[in-house]
């Protein structure tokens, strides 16, 4: 992945969800193509991901805020005077039915689909004094009903059904909203499934690659979204899952 339309040098990037999982792994491929990287995660501080398998926070500039809040967003602070990719990987699952009753759903709603709005608009701005795109981590889940997780599904249809819209609203600003939907990457959302044994071997058998995805590989598709070579994919959602919708 190299020359000059994967050349983020003097770029800022802002990944939400940027402290774990794929969004780190967005985040420190943004940093290995030359831009400055600030990430949004849930703890204090940038030490407390420390040792913590899929974080690696080095080089990367850090803010801790709670996307469960529309307040805490609008409060969040914004370390950078320009911005020109706005990614927004934050997302939680809730098991044992809680998605069910209105608390977890309400949870899992703000974070995966309500914060992707309020952290959007509150960088339209940066965006598009920057000429930037917006990249928005959705989920084969949008497509297919996810057995006991109702939330996670319909707040991750939701995100692109909201990609589409802001796709389209902010054309004419010169940002290009788009997405991509992962199927199952090893991170802690899905160790549950992917560090299970026979979870996994199930899991792996719908796949038509016969394997998970890497997050390198999830990185290298918010690179190609962020880049010159997408200049125009407007309001798109890319499945990236080893063939599992097929
Ligand atoms: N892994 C997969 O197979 C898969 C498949 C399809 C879609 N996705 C999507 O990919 C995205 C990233 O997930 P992941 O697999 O990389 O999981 P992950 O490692 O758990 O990362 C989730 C990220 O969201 C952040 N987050 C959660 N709640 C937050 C809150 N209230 N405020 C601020 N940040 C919050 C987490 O912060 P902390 O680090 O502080 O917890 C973390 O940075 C999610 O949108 C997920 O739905 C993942």
């Amino acid at each position: 992945m190299t020359g000059p339309a994967m050349d983020f040098t003097g770029k800022t990037v802002l990944v939400v969800g940027g402290s774990s999982g794929i969004g780190n792994g967005i985040a420190q491929g943004f940093r290995a193509a030359g831009a400055a990287v600030h990430v949004w995660g849930t703890r204090a501080s940038a030490t407390d991901y420390a040792g913590e398998d899929g974080s690696d926070l080095h080089g990367l500039g850090y803010s801790q805020v709670d996307v469960s809040s529309a307040q805490a967003i609008a409060d969040a602070p914004a370390p950078f005077d320009r911005l020109d990719v706005l990614v927004l990987s934050q997302g939680i699952v809730l098991y044992k039915r809680q998605e069910f009753e209105a608390p977890g759903w309400d949870r899992v709603m703000a974070v995966n689909l309500d914060s992707v709005m309020h952290v959007a608009q509150r960088f339209h701005g940066m965006l598009k004094a920057a000429g930037g795109s917006a990249i928005v981590v959705s989920s084969v889940a949008a497509y297919r009903a996810t057995m006991g997780n109702p939330a996670y599904a319909a707040s991750k249809a939701a995100a692109v059904a909201l990609v589409r819209t802001l796709g389209q609203a902010w054309a004419a600003d010169g940002i290009r909203v788009n997405g991509f939907a992962p199927s199952i990457v090893d991170t802690k959302l899905t160790r549950v499934t992917t560090r299970h044994p026979e979870r996994s071997e199930k899991a792996l058998a719908k796949i038509p690659l016969g394997r998970f995805g890497t997050i390198e590989e999830m990185a290298g598709v918010a690179l190609f979204l962020a880049s010159p070579l997408a200049g125009y994919v407007v309001g798109q959602t890319i499945v990236v899952d080893g063939g599992l919708t097929l």
